[in-house]
């Protein structure tokens, strides 16, 4: 039995403590949340014992589950990994880049596993379509959101588009060269939506669109790569390939077009099945494995660094552009 304490039991740490109860071999010895209204509420619903320390749930688990706000993660790692205890931090792994540097060279002293709640790696439509992602060309993303308190102590760039990023970062396989980023704070001082361009040493180019004030909400990421088009609905949970029809394809539906020299290019589309799933529960279950079989963590510190470095390298443009704007 893996023993695991969960550290923030308010939005998204209720949602682990009910995939917590579902996944085998785990026992959830208590919860640490300085609210004593959601602490009364949540002790109430899953029975579970409050701890008024976190370093004394700590001390009794072999896991940490990180949910509190972002700007508490780095304390909380802090504490859990030198106390030897192997980590789950949701996304953003951390505040700063020299937290994050910190907790790399913790983590290496003390050889615990981290993972990283970048959950969109998870998605049932992303994992359906990543047989297709080859060397992508071009990247278009939007991810809005209506406006929601919560999450509002980091910017737009740090609370949803990291999502992106870290998925991009883990599809184009090439370092960042250029990026150009504007940002607006409407409701809040740091930027609630944010339109960036990537440009990476490898010719490929993201457009990321990120909003927190929107009317509707939309998850959707596409591919142009040299041999198809992939879209990805990550709210959704849809997924479509267009592209030059091979003959092994069957079951797609498909059109002819001219091409410029008269012959005939047949194009086809088709929606690849979805292997439903639920993907907050698939990475819970992929760090227990990770922890238990000792395997390296679907998403380590390591990579939330380099999506959290990316994420303030566009923090600093729109702050740039803000100044430029300003003058
Ligand atoms: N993976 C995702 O899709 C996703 C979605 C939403 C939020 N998040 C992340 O999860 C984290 C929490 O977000 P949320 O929406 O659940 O926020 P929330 O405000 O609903 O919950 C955070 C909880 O942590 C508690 N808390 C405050 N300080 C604490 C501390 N020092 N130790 C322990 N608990 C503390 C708060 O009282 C609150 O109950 C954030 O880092 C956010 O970026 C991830």
């Amino acid at each position: 039995m893996l023993k695991i304490g969960v550290l923030g039991a308010g939005h998204i740490g209720k949602f682990h403590l009910n995939n917590w109860k579902e996944i085998e071999n785990v026992e959830i010895v208590g919860f640490f949340e300085p609210s004593d209204e959601i602490a009364a509420e949540v002790g109430k619903t899953y029975q579970i014992k409050r701890y008024l320390s976190a370093e004394d749930l700590l001390d009794r688990v072999d896991a940490a589950d990180i949910d509190a706000p972002t700007n508490h993660h780095f304390a909380l790692c802090e504490m859990a990994v030198r106390k030897g205890k192997h980590v789950f931090v949701e996304k953003p792994i951390v505040k700063t880049l020299e937290e994050g540097r910190k907790l790399i060279n913790m983590v290496r002293e003390a050889n615990v596993k981290v993972q990283v709640g970048h959950v969109e790696r998870f998605n049932p439509a992303f994992l359906s379509s990543k047989k297709y992602i080859n060397q992508p060309l071009f990247i278009e993303v939007h991810r809005l959101a209506q406006f929601n308190p919560r999450g509002t102590e980091v910017s737009v760039i740090l609370d949803l588009m990291i999502h992106d990023i870290d998925i991009i970062l883990s599809i184009v396989k090439s370092d960042v060269k250029n990026i150009y980023a504007s940002g607006v704070g409407v409701i809040t001082e740091t930027p609630d939506i944010a339109n960036v361009r990537i440009e990476f040493h490898n010719g490929c180019v993201a457009n990321l669109t990120s909003s927190r004030i929107s009317m509707k909400k939309m998850r959707k990421l596409r591919i142009f790569q040299k041999d198809a088009y992939i879209g990805i609905d990550f709210l959704e949970k849809k997924t479509e390939v267009i592209k030059l029809k091979h003959p092994s394809d069957s079951d797609v539906f498909s059109f002819d077009i001219d091409t410029p020299d008269g012959s005939k290019k047949t194009i086809a589309i088709s929606n690849p099945k979805i292997q439903d799933s639920n993907a907050m529960k698939a990475e819970l279950e992929s760090f227990v494995d990770a922890v238990v079989n000792n395997k390296p963590t679907a998403v380590n510190e390591i990579d939330g660094y380099l999506a959290l470095e990316v994420a303030h390298k566009i923090l600093e443009k729109t702050h740039h552009n803000k100044v430029l704007a300003a003058n």
